[in-house]
């Protein structure tokens, strides 16, 4: 076709649907406005709401909205201006008093904080369960009106068995929200798999670059309707040029997500052999417990994030912190750089130390978010900083 964008992509590039006939312009402009003209009939957007105000609705953010929602295969998505923008109007537009919200403990962090003090303000039940497949559906009740699962969860990275979840959610009338972050559209589509809405921190990999904060929530087109009332009323909507960086971030998803897999892959299988490593967590290594359903659910790779134990405990991991130089120290993931964060500090700080054990979240625990880098480079650092120790 004599595209650039090979494979799961073209069709999703090319739906953003701009073009400019006077100026043959293809590529979409950044509406860097706040309002629009409103004479008396009102300007209609594709989506058929009022097209007048930015906190609303915007050229832009719609061009960007047409391709989310074209990866993961829903009618139609709503962009936000981060990931907890977009799991807050998910809660707030959803859930009202007396809901039941099954959530795994090891969800990110600020997912839980935010359920848990919903539930303490406004009288929703939620229930945190051990985060594997088994413990999710048993969860699952006749009263239960939400769940929410991470599809690879962070930072043990377990993988839970979508289609399974769905299955039960579906028996009981359930809305079933996936956080796709971590695998993203080009790995896994869980509306395929009868998951009801799937939620991106667009951080991550779909901007990919580490510049931008931007979130997304894709559906149904009734639902996402309904959720743009409450996004209009939150105030959440991603600002016009975070959606175009993110629009051009998101041309190059699948062959970054690739590099990242091939590259995690190989640092996966060179930390398994190396003598200061106690263990690694991957689910691309043949021998973790979650292979057998990675490989069912995820298409062409494991992801771009490994998980390991180093042999000691916290000064240890601070020595070999101290003696990284490729790999930066910083609490995010996804882009073209590797980062490693320390998540009893981090991601699983909220979480209380006896759950922290029990999921297996030790001091000796790091999490890297394996870069675009050469994976030789990457290797060296790794090996460089394990010897240091
Ligand atoms: C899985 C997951 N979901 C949601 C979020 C929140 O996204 P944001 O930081 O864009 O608000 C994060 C952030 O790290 C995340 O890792």
């Amino acid at each position: 076709m004599g595209c650039l964008y090979v494979g799961l992509q073209t069709d999703a590039i090319h739906s953003h649907g701009y073009y400019d006939e006077a100026t043959g312009t293809f590529i979409p402009p950044i509406y860097q406005v706040a309002m629009f003209e409103q004479i008396v009939e009102p300007r209609l957007s594709d989506r058929g709401v009022d097209l007048k105000y930015s906190r609303e609705e915007n050229p832009t953010v719609r061009c960007l909205e047409r391709v989310i929602a074209r990866l993961e295969e829903g009618d139609d998505a709503l962009c936000f201006s981060s990931g907890m923008a977009a799991i807050s109007c998910v809660y707030i537009g959803l859930l009202r008093k007396g809901d039941r919200v099954v959530i795994p403990m090891e969800a990110y962090g600020t997912t839980i904080q935010l359920a848990l003090e919903l539930k303490e303000k406004f009288g929703i039940e939620v229930v945190t369960v051990y985060p594997e497949t088994e413990e999710v559906i048993n969860a699952v009740n006749r009263n239960t009106k939400l769940v929410l699962v991470e599809t690879i969860t962070n930072p043990m990275l377990r993988v839970i068995d979508v289609p399974e979840v769905a299955k039960v959610c579906k028996e009981y009338g359930v809305t079933l929200v996936v956080d796709n972050t971590f695998a993203t559209p080009v790995l896994y589509k869980p509306l395929r798999d009868g998951a009801t809405l799937v939620i991106h921190s667009m951080t991550k990999y779909i901007a990919g670059h580490n510049d931008v904060i931007a979130g997304s929530v894709i559906g149904s087109r009734e639902l996402i309707l309904h959720l743009w009332d409450w996004r209009r009323k939150l105030g959440t909507i991603i600002p016009p040029f975070e959606a175009y960086l993110v629009l051009r971030g998101v041309k190059t998803l699948e062959l970054r997500v690739r590099k990242h897999c091939e590259n995690a892959q190989a640092v996966a299988e060179f930390l398994k052999e190396h003598s200061r490593v106690e263990e690694v967590l991957y689910p691309g290594l043949p021998d973790n417990r979650y292979h057998e359903v990675a490989k069912k659910l995820l298409r062409g790779g494991f992801g771009g994030v490994v998980s390991f134990k180093i042999k000691g405990g916290k000064e240890e991991v601070r020595k070999f912190f101290k003696n990284l130089k490729v790999i930066k120290p910083a609490p995010s993931l996804g882009g073209p750089e590797s980062l490693i964060t320390y998540p009893v500090l981090s991601a699983a700080r909220t979480i209380p130390v006896e759950f922290r054990e029990k999921l297996g979240i030790t001091e000796n625990l790091v999490r890297l978010s394996v870069g675009l880098e050469d994976v030789n480079d990457i290797i060296e650092d790794l090996d460089r900083a394990l010897k240091a120790i």
